[in-house]
């Protein structure tokens, strides 16, 4: 699926690592070398005609996003990425209006951005962390959230809707619906879905949103963090400084602007902004439904695949993303990534950032693939070859 935008793909490559940072279209591209190299200047300090375009593009890519998720424009930050939008509400919100002993839920197969910052505040103050359990497929027992509910002061759960190692899309609208009727605060990691499913904040009950630009074709350093609007009413900004304030005087007195210009203090990413508004429109022309439909077609083609070649074990054969985990037998997850990278098959190799999913998972280090829109049958023919081969593998590697 237009595979002629990717410029990378030019290269003799084959670019199964989407999960870890998706490729950036050319469209995405030419908008941040437009702001370089026509269109440079701040936002929100000038009068001059630059100036006053890229503060119409600040703007239009927040408008862009609210009508991509379902969300008022006031409720969109921009931060550096998932992780740090994460940090920002755990550390600007929750770390005031948790007290000690309330309970977060989360599940051992989160990424590592959606446990530390809880596991901090269970240093901080005292919060407590319970899992929601896995079942035999490592996806959420939705069974067991009304048992944890009902036995603990539940005041937040925050799940990944699409986990990066097992790849299972966990239903959000289901799980939004028992946060409002129990009162809890309910927070979304939705790094490796925003480019995969459709997301409706209002609809789902979510209370805070996380995710990245790059994963969605988007550039790097820049990420949206969207938040319920009376909860950003209470939330405090992290970083103070210039654009975030409305008033201060030489006594330390001060003020800050209204919500959201107090959370982005200093000069943000404007050529990253642009190209988030950029790769939004490219995923918008194609449609997330037809997207999550073909990577469908392409993971079945590569699980079944996989499955002819006797010396594999896949891990997450039912889950519905692109996201599929692997390891061949007595090979270190490692050497095959390395063996792998030989052909120009580009595929991730390790934990993937959740160190406490091998409790569940019994293994510690898997090899990933992540198939995103410009992979075809031919990327997956490729990898499926050389794996057929790998018994030469140490004449290779070593
Ligand atoms: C589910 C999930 N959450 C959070 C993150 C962190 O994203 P970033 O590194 O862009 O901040 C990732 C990155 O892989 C992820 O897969």
């Amino acid at each position: 699926m237009n595979r002629e935008d990717f410029i990378m793909l030019n290269k003799d490559i084959v670019y199964l690592d989407s999960a870890s940072t998706s490729l950036k279209p050319k469209c995405v591209i030419d908008s941040m070398n437009d702001y370089y190299f026509n269109n440079t200047s701040n936002i929100h300090r000038g009068e001059y005609n630059e100036a006053i375009l890229n503060n119409k593009l600040y703007d239009e890519t927040k408008m862009e996003i609210a009508k991509f998720i379902n969300c008022d424009k006031r409720e969109v930050i921009y931060t550096s990425g998932c992780t740090s939008s994460i940090n920002m509400f755990v550390l600007g919100y929750m770390k005031k209006y948790l007290k000690n002993g309330d309970v977060v839920l989360l599940s051992k197969s989160e990424h590592a951005s959606n446990l530390l910052p809880w596991f901090n505040l269970s240093k901080e103050i005292g919060i407590k962390i319970k899992y929601i359990d896995l079942d035999s497929d490592y996806k959420l027992d939705y069974s067991s959230i009304d048992k944890l509910i009902k036995e603990n002061n539940v005041k937040v759960i925050s799940l990944a809707h699409i986990t990066n190692v097992i790849g299972d899309i966990r239903d959000i609208s289901y799980i939004g619906d028992i946060c409002k009727k129990n009162n809890i605060l309910f927070c979304v990691d939705a790094a490796q879905s925003i480019q995969h499913v459709k997301i409706d904040f209002k609809k789902y009950n979510i209370s805070f949103l996380s995710f990245s630009s790059h994963k969605m074709m988007g550039p790097t350093g820049i990420g949206v963090l969207v938040g319920r609007y009376d909860l950003l009413e209470k939330m405090e900004p992290l970083f103070l400084g210039g654009d975030m304030n409305l008033d201060f005087e030489s006594d330390c007195s001060y003020s800050f602007k209204e919500i959201p210009s107090r959370f982005e203090a200093g000069t943000m990413p404007i050529a990253e902004v642009i190209g988030l508004l950029n790769s939004i429109k490219y995923i918008n022309n194609i449609g997330v439904l037809k997207i999550h439909s073909y990577i469908k077609e392409l993971r079945d083609y590569l699980v079944s695949g996989l499955d002819k070649l006797d010396n594999i074990v896949v891990y997450n054969r039912n889950s519905d993303s692109g996201i599929v985990i692997f390891n061949v037998d007595k090979i270190f997850s490692q050497d095959v990534a390395i063996y792998l990278a030989h052909y120009n098959i580009c595929v991730r190799a390790g934990n993937h950032c959740d160190k406490i999913l091998k409790d569940e998972l019994g293994v510690s280090n898997t090899v990933r693939v992540s198939l995103y829109l410009y992979n075809n049958k031919e990327d997956i023919d490729k990898l499926l070859n050389a794996l057929k081969n790998i018994d030469k593998i140490y004449d290779i590697i070593l």
